[in-house]
C-alpha cells in the first residue's frame, strides 16, 4: 500500500518510533514538518500563525496522510519549573492549536480518501489528581473532543483518529530512575509504561486500516484496558 505522510513530532519518542516503522515500507514516503529541520524536512514550527505555516507547505504535493504528533513537553525542565498557567499557555500553543493550524493548512494537501491522526492521552475524559495531570487533561480532551467534530466535518473526505496512549517512555519517562517509574506505573489505568514502538505500531496500523468504514474513533493505546466510553 502507497502512503504519502506528513508528520509533525518526528524527533520526538514516539515520531521516532514511527519513523523507524515507516521506514520498513519500501512504498511509504514520510516526511517531516519540524521546527528543527533536518536537511529533508519542513520548517514547520506549529506555534507560528496559520498563513506562516500555510506558506511552508506551499509546494506541497497531495499526500494520503497526517500525523499531528507535535505536543510540548511540560515534565521536563524548563516547563516543569513553569507556573501553571504558563504550562496551560505551552499545551494551548502546541497540542491545542498547534494541532489544528496544522490540519488547516494540511487539508488543502491531503487526499480525498485521506487519514489524520490526532494525540490523545488515555486519562484525559476520565481524571488524573495533580497540576501535570489537570493540564494534560484539558488539553487532550480537547484534542479528543476536536477530532470527533473534525471527523464529522469531513465524513466523507477523510478520516480521523484519535491515538490516546497511557504514559510513554519518551523524554520525560526516560529521564526517571527505575523506582520512580514504577510508582508513577502504579498511578496509571494499566498499571505500565507504553513504549514508543507500542504507540508507533499502532498508528501504522491505523495508517492501512480500511478507511471510511470508522471515524472519530479514539483509540487507546494502554495494553487493553477496558475504559468507559
Ligand atoms: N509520552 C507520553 O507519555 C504521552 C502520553 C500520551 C500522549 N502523548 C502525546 O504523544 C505525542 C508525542 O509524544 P512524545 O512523548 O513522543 O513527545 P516528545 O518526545 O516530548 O516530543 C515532542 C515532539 O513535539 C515536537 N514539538 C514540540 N513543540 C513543537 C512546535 N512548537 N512545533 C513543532 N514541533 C514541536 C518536538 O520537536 P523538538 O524535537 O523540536 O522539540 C518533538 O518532536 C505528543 O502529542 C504527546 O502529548 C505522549
Amino acid at each position: 500500500m502507497r502512503l504519502r505522510i506528513l508528520a509533525t513530532g518526528l524527533s520526538g519518542g514516539i515520531g521516532k518510533a514511527f519513523e523507524a516503522r515507516a521506514a520498513q515500507h519500501p512504498d511509504w514516503a514520510l516526511k517531516a514538518l519540524s521546527r528543527h529541520p533536518r536537511a529533508d524536512d519542513i520548517p514547520f514550527d506549529v506555534t507560528w500563525p496559520l498563513p506562516r505555516l500555510e506558506e511552508s507547505l506551499a509546494s506541497q504535493a497531495t499526500v494520503d496522510a497526517l500525523l499531528c504528533l507535535a505536543g510540548a513537553d511540560i515534565l521536563s525542565p524548563p516547563l516543569r519549573h513553569a507556573p501553571y498557567l504558563e504550562r496551560l499557555d505551552a499545551l494551548y500553543a502546541v497540542d491545542l492549536a498547534g494541532t489544528i493550524k496544522t490540519v488547516k493548512a494540511a487539508l488543502p494537501h491531503l487526499a480525498e480518501d485521506g487519514i489524520i491522526i490526532l494525540m490523545g492521552w488515555d486519562m484525559a475524559t476520565l481524571g488524573k489528581g495533580g497540576e501535570a495531570g489537570e493540564l494534560y487533561a484539558l488539553a487532550k480532551g480537547a484534542v479528543a473532543s476536536y477530532g470527533k467534530s473534525l471527523a464529522l466535518s469531513l465524513l466523507g473526505r477523510a478520516t480521523v483518529y484519535v491515538a490516546a496512549p497511557g504514559w510513554v517512555t519518551t523524554r520525560w519517562g526516560e529521564s526517571l530512575s527505575g523506582e520512580a517509574r514504577a510508582r508513577i506505573a502504579h498511578g496509571t489505568r494499566s498499571g505500565a509504561w507504553q513504549t514508543p514502538d507500542e504507540v508507533a505500531s499502532v498508528l501504522e496500523a491505523l495508517l492501512q486500516f480500511p478507511r471510511t468504514l470508522s471515524t472519530g474513533q479514539i483509540i487507546y493505546v494502554n495494553r487493553g484496558d477496558v475504559l468507559p466510553s
